[in-house]
């Protein structure tokens, strides 16, 4: 680079409404929803809250980063409609307003390749940015309809999800609706399927130290029934 030339200013989140406002979303959620009663799922929401308020008011960095799509992304506007017209309107329309700028991933060195065509996240916030955060992973995950999602569980982080838009159930348990936060401890085993008709979109959290946060080795479960989902 030229010595005399200023190197760019790193953009920061009131530098990006859409995104700020999208936190903002993630934040509502977060503080004004119910724990059902639940002492665990209460400490996770403010864990989650109180990371977000500090990533908030800190005004944190933001990446510009390559935008990038996936084969499931094809079912991302369909998602977004469904999830317009239910219970997390505000989330869906605030999604909509960055999807130009979100980085589709998949997060494992081996992806099963039913899984490829039909599942990606995106992340929102976290050590490795857009949003840069450190002890808190905020994203997206879509899944195709009629995918199953193999059994995987997460080391030393714990994990939430609230339904945005499709039906969806873990480990055969219940069917989720927009609106629903499930909540996944450290080492829980889970397994994801989605309904038949509509793609199934996600929003999740996840918290942990940032070390683990940095570098959370993804890994599906190698029991004999995920190899036998995996079609491997
Ligand atoms: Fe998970």
């Amino acid at each position: 680079m030229d010595d005399m030339q200023a190197a760019p200013a790193t953009a920061r989140l009131t530098d990006r409404p859409d995104w700020l406002y999208l936190l903002r979303e993630f934040e509502a959620l977060y503080r004004f929803g119910s724990a059902g009663g639940s002492t665990l799922i209460r400490a996770h929401r403010k864990r989650v809250r109180d990371a977000l308020s500090r990533i908030i008011a800190g005004n944190a960095e933001i990446d510009d980063r390559a935008a990038e799509d996936k084969p499931v992304t094809a079912h991302l506007s369909r998602a977004l409609d469904l999830g317009e017209r239910g219970a997390m309107q505000g989330m869906a329309r605030a999604l909509r307003e960055v999807r130009a700028g979100l980085t589709w991933e998949y997060g494992y060195e081996k992806v099963p390749k039913t899984l490829a065509q039909r599942y990606a996240y995106c992340e929102i916030a976290g050590p490795l940015g857009p949003v840069r955060a450190s002890e808190l992973i905020l994203g997206f995950v879509l899944f195709a309809p009629n995918t199953t999602y193999p059994q995987h569980s997460h080391h030393e982080i714990e994990e939430s999800y609230i339904s945005i838009a499709g039906a969806w159930s873990e480990n055969d348990a219940a069917v989720h609706a927009p609106g629903s936060l499930i909540l996944n401890k450290p080492g829980d085993e889970h397994r994801i399927t989605t309904g038949q008709t509509d793609p199934c979109l996600l929003a999740y959290a996840w918290v942990g130290s940032h070390e683990r946060l940095a570098a959370p080795a993804m890994k599906l479960t190698a029991t004999r029934k995920a190899r036998r989902l995996q079609g491997i």
